[in-house]
């Protein structure tokens, strides 16, 4: 099964697609993670991406499309993806339909995360997440069970991102509506667009995209 979550910065995209690889054995995909595990090697995606990413634009289409159409050949990809933060242009939709056809594929749900701008300020300024696996949490709304231990691995270490700051995310949430709504219309003309309340409680959420995903 093939998904693509869609919503702004904070909706919840990473935190759901974590639970729905676990449950249903597909994997994540999120585009912003492949993107700062290249700014933190230094390669020359990195280095290209840094800078757009602290200002809370987005990376070049061609880039992206690129890393995409590869990162789904990949053996962990049969069973299928969860698309976190891709396709956000309409230019990247229509590559993907595109790779898709040539790739004998296809997306079974576009699921929209949708939520109030305002709260996603607070959101993310106090995300964190485990340096050693991953895992999501919040200062207030997301802790792990013990404090200071990593729920899923144990780990001890956590680490901020350096675009989550009040300004950036704000610049993000402009990119979104201006770049990344006409990719909702795109799939909502094509009838395949869903949308759950993403302002509900975070195991909510997951119920409700559970209904939807069965
Ligand atoms: P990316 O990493 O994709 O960031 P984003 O889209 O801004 O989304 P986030 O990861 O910030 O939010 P999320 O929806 O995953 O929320 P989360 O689950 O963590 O992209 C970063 C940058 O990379 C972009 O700005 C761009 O520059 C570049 N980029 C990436 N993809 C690109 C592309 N395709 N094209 C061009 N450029 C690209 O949740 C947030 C917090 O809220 C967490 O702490 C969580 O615990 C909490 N939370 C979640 N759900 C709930 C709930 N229901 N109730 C209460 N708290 C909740």
């Amino acid at each position: 099964m093939n998904i693509i979550l869609m919503g702004p910065p904070g909706a919840g995209k990473g935190t759901q697609a974590q639970r729905l690889e676990n449950k249903l054995d597909i994997i994540q995909l999120s585009t912003g993670d492949m993107l700062r595990s290249e700014v933190s090697s230094e390669s020359d995606i990195g280095l290209e991406a840094k800078e757009v990413m602290n200002s809370g634009g987005l990376v070049s289409d061609e880039l992206i499309i690129a890393m995409i159409s590869m990162r789904i050949d990949k053996e962990d990809c049969q069973n299928g993806f969860i698309l976190d933060g891709f396709p956000r242009t309409s230019l990247q939709a229509e590559a993907l339909d595109s790779m898709l056809i040539e790739k004998g594929l296809k997306i079974d749900h576009v699921i929209e995360i949708e939520v109030d701008d305002e709260a996603m300020v607070n959101r993310i300024t106090g995300r964190y997440s485990c340096s050693s696996c991953g895992a999501g949490y919040h200062e207030t709304l997301q802790k792990p069970k013990v404090e200071g231990i990593c729920d899923n691995c144990g780990s001890n270490e956590f680490k901020y991102r350096d675009d989550d700051n009040a300004e950036t995310v704000r610049e993000r949430l402009n990119s979104y509506h201006q770049q990344t709504a006409p990719v909702l219309e795109y799939y909502r003309e094509k009838d395949i667009l869903k949308g759950v309340n993403g302002m509900a409680p975070i195991n909510q959420v997951e119920d409700q995209l559970e209904s939807i995903v069965g």
